[in-house]
């Protein structure tokens, strides 16, 4: 049976493709952050993955605001990114692995996960920038499946709901028969707020809290309704729902092989973690 590896949760901030493409890594602006990812790599190159699950929130490029999937997921057998209006270089295709998407949307239904299934779909900075982050040649050596969440526009799905999807999602990838060894991502977050009034705003005390969680008490962020995670991360920083789903693959029991917290990236705060199932 396919095996999940680890995961990867991840900040997406546009300009992040506008540095890669710029050779900035090593900028003192930016070096905090991109500093996160070799060790990202070389776990990587340790774990080898087969398949990326790329949990992310599409920003209007896939979904408008006129049909807005509370669950996405793509059932393609490739994906290309396009220009969002970033001004960004845009990245090479992916891979997808269709076989392995029906396997999953199929599990996924039985257990009352009714994704919208996507046999074409664009994706966007927060599934092609973490990519690029893990594989800077953009020779992606791993087929992807893209897992959307609505992040975006209310009603958002709750914290808890996220997590159990992101069992279930478990459930559904551990019955894959082969022995494909899968990562799941989770990209967004963490707190920033890039409209209105709070616009700017930064919650440092609650993404340590957050990031903490993510190790020693996988469902703490549940307690909270999407409202006051809004209040506490920002309108964007809810991202961190992709977070939770990723969370959701792996044991109760994990083990923390690495992060990174870098305040800010344009107007985010930008947070790395890498977990593996313990023992
Ligand atoms: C920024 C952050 C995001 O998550 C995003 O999707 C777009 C922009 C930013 O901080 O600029
Ligand atoms: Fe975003």
């Amino acid at each position: 049976m396919a095996k999940i590896v680890g995961c990867i949760t991840t900040s997406h901030v546009p300009a992040i493709g506008g540095a890669i493409a710029k050779g900035l890594q090593q900028d003192p602006y930016w070096k905090p952050f991109f500093d996160g990812f070799p060790h990202v790599r070389e776990w990587l190159a340790k774990v080898k993955p087969d398949v990326v699950v790329l949990v992310y929130n599409d920003h209007g490029l896939n979904f408008f605001l006129d049909k807005m999937p509370t669950f996405a997921i793509g059932a393609a057998d490739s994906y290309s990114n396009a220009d969002e209006g970033w001004g960004i270089p845009q990245t090479a295709p992916f891979q997808g692995d269709s076989e392995l998407s029906w396997h999953l949307i199929e599990h996924l239904v039985k257990e009352d996960f009714d994704l919208t299934t996507c046999q074409e779909m664009a994706v966007d900075h927060a599934f092609t920038l973490p990519m690029a982050l893990c594989w800077p040649d953009q020779k992606w050596p791993v087929r992807v499946v893209p897992v959307v969440v609505n992040t975006v526009q209310a009603p958002l799905p709750s914290a808890a709901r996220c997590y159990k999807l992101g069992q279930a999602l478990a459930r559904a990838i551990e019955s894959w028969p082969g022995d494909q060894r899968v990562v799941v991502m989770g990209t967004g977050g963490l707190s920033h707020q890039l409209d209105g009034e709070r616009a700017g705003f930064i919650n440092k005390d609650f993404d340590e809290k957050f990031m903490a969680s993510m190790v020693d008490d996988p469902a703490w962020a549940t307690k909270y309704s999407t409202a006051e995670l809004v209040e506490l991360s920002g309108t964007q920083g809810v991202e961190l729902l992709n977070w939770m789903v990723a969370r959701g693959t792996l044991p109760e029991k994990v083990r923390k092989e690495h992060a990174n917290y870098h305040i800010p990236i344009s107007n985010t705060a930008t947070g790395l973690m890498v977990l593996e199932p313990a023992g």
